[in-house]
């Protein structure tokens, strides 16, 4: 009974053309791809249409060429391969590192530093949740803060001098691929490089052109500009940029008002 649907003869015209079809491997494939071609387009298409596919979000900014520069060095050093910089909506990540990345906050990476391999914690909100003391002594020696540890010891980012062939040519390059340095950013890049960690240095417009830029030694040696500070600059700035509860807010009243 209630298999009368499969049985040849019960389904008359439309079973014979889908037997047809079957047994033609060139026709199935011809409308196989007819029908994926349509799935494809549907998602595809939109996209040539919209600016931008990350919307974006109130504070987002481009990193000062010290903050890039520290980003550069956590690169080298392979920072990356046991940090995450994403924050997942799951409520154990949530309520260990706090919002959930959006993905407006990795718009100027280049490239992102997202991932899973996670063998220490994750960094996306890292910014303001420890000293700049801290950071020095966690980075010279990890394990004189965290026992158990098994995090490699930095400390000769204190001892090497921060060297960047031509920081306007680094804001360049990433203007290239999209970031929206100015031309006044490009012309200060080398000032800005040395007066953000150097106290006694003239900062200019640093703060107007970087909103909540910090602007201090960070690595405890005031004399002089190190990778140390540099990466401490990085680190600190991770995840302050944007205010996430009222972003994400707006994010959410976007949508309703889209009717989703
Ligand atoms: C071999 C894996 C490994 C590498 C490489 C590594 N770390 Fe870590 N990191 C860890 C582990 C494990 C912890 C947790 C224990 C601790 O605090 O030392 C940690 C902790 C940290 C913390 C504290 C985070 C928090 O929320 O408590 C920071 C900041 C940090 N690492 C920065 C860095 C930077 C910057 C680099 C690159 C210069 C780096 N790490 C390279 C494994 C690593």
């Amino acid at each position: 009974m209630s298999n009368t649907a499969n049985t040849p003869n019960a389904s008359g015209g439309a079973f014979d053309g889908h037997k047809k079809l079957e047994r033609n491997v060139t026709l199935l494939a011809a409308l196989t791809l007819g029908v994926v071609a349509i799935g494809g387009i549907v998602e595809i298409a939109p996209l040539f249409w919209v600016d931008n596919t990350i919307e974006k979000v109130e504070g987002m900014r481009p990193y000062t060429p010290l903050e890039q520069a520290g980003r550069d060095i956590y690169v080298r050093e392979g920072c990356y391969t046991c940090h995450s910089q994403m924050i997942r909506p799951f409520r154990d990540e949530v309520e260990r590192y706090g919002h959930y990345s959006l993905a407006a906050e990795s718009i100027y990476d280049h490239p992102f530093q997202w991932g899973s391999k996670r063998t220490g914690p994750d960094l996306a909100r890292v910014g303001g949740r420890y000293s700049d003391a801290w950071h020095v002594q966690h980075l010279k020696s990890p394990r004189s803060v965290v026992p158990e540890s098994i995090m490699p010891n930095y400390s000769f980012l204190s001892q090497t001098a921060l060297k960047v062939p031509d920081p306007a040519a680094s804001l360049a390059a990433l203007r290239a691929v999209g970031v929206p340095y100015s031309d006044a950013d490009l012309a200060a890049a080398a000032n800005d490089l040395e007066a953000q960690a150097n106290p006694e240095a003239d900062a200019g417009d640093l703060a107007a052109r970087y909103p909540k830029a910090q602007i201090r030694d960070f690595d405890g040696d005031p004399g002089r500009v190190t990778e140390m500070d540099a990466l401490v600059a990085y680190l600190q700035m991770l995840g302050t940029l944007v205010d996430v509860n009222s972003a994400a807010a707006q994010e959410e009243l976007s949508k309703g008002a889209q009717g989703r």
